[in-house]
């Protein structure tokens, strides 16, 4: 059998091929651990850990889905066969998709459900209980802006995240004095392929509101989780969204993003197939 001592901690990236995943994957390689890249898509994770080793740091490549409901034991299954413990767990596997909840698919919707909350908290629950074992290490959730208000024509999506922040700031509670670390960090919008396909980079809200570096955010991220923070919210925009969704009342909030984040072209979320601006969109008092 191994001898302890010859398992090395890693750092495992839920969503390490594109996006915040893979430059938080970067930062963190900068501290010579091995890196655990874990997503779909084979090229892009590839381009992944070559980021990774050129940082410095070994990269390891883990094609997983993480609808599968084994993703978890396979992700430990990994780390076991290549000598690995999951020290620091990244949950940055997520997606979102705009529109009417009554007109987008379901699967689709509920696909949200299993990845942004199903899949993170399952990683979560497998290898916290180790970590706490080991006194060291802690998990770094993507949460969102979006977490801090309902989101109208964005709800599964604003749903999740609220759900990944609350669960992820009781845990940083629960864990305190045990060495490990649960931080959640909530940027406001980030230039990643994430706006485009959810459909959010055509709506008011997401053109008004600036868009962060994904480096950037990578960055402020990790040295918050580093610190022991319970909650980062990088960039000044998403601070100041973070305190009006606590102090504006939601009569004056939730009608405000949900025009924000309508198209008059969108279908009506009455179901009648027309277009919003041709049906309820064109009568105000039904369509609010
Ligand atoms: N971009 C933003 O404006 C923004 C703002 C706030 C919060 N966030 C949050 O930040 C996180 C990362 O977003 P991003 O902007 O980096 O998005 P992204 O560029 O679309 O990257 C998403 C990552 O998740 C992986 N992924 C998706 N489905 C997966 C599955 N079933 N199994 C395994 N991996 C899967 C993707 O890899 P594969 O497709 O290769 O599997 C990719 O690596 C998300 O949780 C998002 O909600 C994003």
């Amino acid at each position: 059998m191994m001898a302890q001592s010859e398992i090395r901690p890693a750092v495992v990236v839920a969503g390490a091929s594109r996006g915040i995943g893979r430059a938080i994957a970067k930062v963190a390689a900068r501290e010579k651990r091995p890196v655990v890249l874990v997503a779909r898509s084979h090229d892009d994770l590839a381009a992944s850990a070559n980021e990774v080793r050129e940082a410095g740091s070994e990269a390891f490549m883990l094609e997983l889905d993480l609808f599968s409901p084994d993703a978890s034991s396979r992700l430990a299954d990994f780390l076991t066969a290549n000598n690995l413990c999951c020290d620091v767990l990244v949950n940055s596997a997520g997606y979102g998709l705009r529109g009417a909840a009554t007109t987008l698919p379901i699967p689709d919707q509920l696909g949200i459900i299993d990845l942004n909350i199903r899949a993170l908290t399952d990683l979560s629950l497998h290898f916290l209980p180790e970590m706490v074992a080991r006194g060291r290490g802690g998990v770094l959730n993507l949460g969102s802006i979006a977490g801090f208000m309902p989101g109208p024509n964005m709800a599964l999506y604003y749903a999740s995240k609220s759900f990944v922040r609350s669960f992820s700031e009781a845990l940083h509670q629960e864990l305190r004095r045990t060495g490990v670390t649960v931080t959640c960090v909530a940027p406001g919008p980030v230039s990643t392929d994430f706006l485009q396909r959810s459909g959010a980079d055509r709506v008011p809200l997401f053109k008004v509101l600036p868009r962060l570096d994904a480096d950037y955010v990578a960055e402020r991220a990790w040295r918050g989780f580093k610190s022991g923070r319970r909650l980062v919210v990088p960039g000044l925009s998403a601070k100041l969204a973070a305190f009006a969704a606590a102090w504006l009342p939601s009569a004056i909030m939730l009608p405000l993003i949900g025009r924000l984040q309508r198209r008059s072209n969108d279908p009506c979320p009455c179901g009648s197939g027309i277009k919003f601006k041709h049906c309820c969109g064109a009568h105000p008092r039904r369509g609010g």
